[in-house]
Order: C-alpha cells, then structure tokens, then sequence
C-alpha cells in the first residue's frame, strides 16, 4: 500500500534535517529516509549540472529504497534539478524548498529583506523569477555565504571563528540594517541565533522548512497517501560520507532545538 512506504527526503548534507524536523513534526507517523550527500557538500558552488547529477544519483538511491514522495530539503539542489526531476519523474511527487522570500516581504512591506543563501542557488532562474515577484514590494538584497555549509557539516553552530566568518560577509551590506533576513539555504537555520544576534534585535528570520512540509502532507492527503499508522514513525539515516560521525551528528542535530 502506498501509504506505508516511507518518505525519503534529500540534502546536499546535514542541512535538510532543519526540514526534516518540521516534516515529523507535522506528519508524526510517517516513515522517513534521510539521505546526506556529505561526501558531495558543499553543492553550492558547483555548476548547474554537477548539482542536477548529484541530485538525481540521490533521488535513484531513494527510488530504490520504493519512496512514495521525495522531498528536495536543499534550496540549490531544489533550483538546478527541481523541475528536470519531476519531469524525469512525472508520476512521484516531489517538493522543492524554495527560499522564504514571500512570507519575509509581506512581513515588511517596504523593508529591507536580506536573502541568505548559496552562490547556485541566487544565480538560478529559479531564484530570479521569485525575485521578479516581490522586487517592488521591498528592498531585496542577496547575499551569498560560501564556506557557511562547511560550519554546519562538522557540528560548529556558535564558535568565535564562525561569527567572525560571518561578520564578514554582514560587513559588505550593512548600510542600512535589515528589517528580516531569509535562511535560504537549509543549513543556515541550524545557525539562526548567531545570524540574528549579528543582524540585530530588529531582524525576524523566515526558512522554507514549514511551507515545505505543509506542501507535501497537501500533496500526500490529496492522493490518499498519509500513512494511516497510530504508531510514530521511523527515521532512517543515510550519508554518503564513509565517516560514521555523520549519522551521529545527523541525529544531535535532528535533535538541536
Ligand atoms: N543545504 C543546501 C541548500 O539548501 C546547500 C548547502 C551546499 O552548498 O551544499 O541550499
């Protein structure tokens, strides 16, 4: 029955999880396979076909694994490969997480919203046309963060050495302060508190994880394919670095407030 199998949900690394939490915690009883491509990350700053090759290898793992749903959880791999995928896959539903642009402009109107997110993921067309939709409605301003995954993938959520890193980058856009920012990349909100604390006390902070989870139970119930369990689900960890730390850090961040 298509509503036992498991859902299987895919990142560049660790970062997904941020997506992943919200999917449990919404959809409680679902099945989920969670497959970092940690030997693979940092996909960002590959080309749009290296990611879209990367990706697709991930989403034939899961397919193998007899998903019922993949859930793109990385906003690049989402831009360059979302739409070929689901035209390879036109029977599986597939969920793309897009950065949070929408709910972070309508939060303030006329504001200045900052867009955090990988250097693939702010150059594809993806990105420009969600861009072209709310430009008028508030100061977007785009800031890519290479290294910050890096951060993440080896556990370091606060150290000096990462505000430093991104104190850095805060620097080149601080002319006017930023009335919210967008975690666009699912790595970023495991480093939320930091980001904030820099941007200041004024800044709300806006990922894609909720919207993302929301979308797929819609698509899922819509089908009649929720699972019908009384019983919570089951969280299967796939990582395709050898280094066995990973499916350990993967569940201390899976368990990270
Ligand atoms: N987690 C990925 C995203 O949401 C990107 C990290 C990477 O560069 O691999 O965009």
């Amino acid at each position: 029955m298509m509503c036992d199998k498991p859902i299987g949900v895919m990142d560049s690394g660790m970062g997904g999880i941020s997506v992943l939490k919200e999917l449990a915690r919404i959809m409680p009883n679902e099945d989920f396979i969670f497959y970092g491509d940690s030997a693979n990350a940092p996909y960002g700053s590959r080309t749009t076909e290296e990611i879209y090759q990367l990706t697709e290898a991930v989403v034939e793992k899961l397919l193998k694994k007899d998903v019922k749903a993949v859930v793109i959880a990385c906003n690049t791999a989402s831009s360059a490969a979302g739409a070929r995928l689901r035209e390879k896959y036109p029977k599986l539903p597939i969920v793309a997480i897009e950065p949070a642009l929408k709910p972070a402009v309508i939060s303030c109107p006329g504001g200045r919203v900052l867009v955090l997110a990988t250097e693939a993921t702010l150059r594809e067309k993806k990105f420009a046309r969600l861009m072209e939709e709310w430009k008028d409605r508030a100061e977007i301003v785009k800031l890519p963060l290479p290294g910050l995954p890096e951060f993440v993938e080896r556990g370091e959520l606060d150290s000096p050495a990462l505000r430093a890193f991104l104190q850095k980058y805060f620097d080149t856009v601080n002319d006017r302060p930023a009335d919210a920012v967008v975690l666009g990349c699912t790595h970023y909100p495991f480093v939320r508190k930091v980001i904030t604390q820099l941007l200041g006390p004024q800044v709300k902070a806006f990922d894609g994880a909720e919207g993302t989870a929301r979308q797929l139970r819609r698509r899922l119930h819509r089908r009649g394919w929720l699972s019908h369990k009384s019983e919570p689900g089951s969280i299967l960890w796939l990582n395709s670095s050898p280094d066995e730390k990973m499916i350990e850090l993967s569940k201390k961040l899976f368990e990270t407030p």
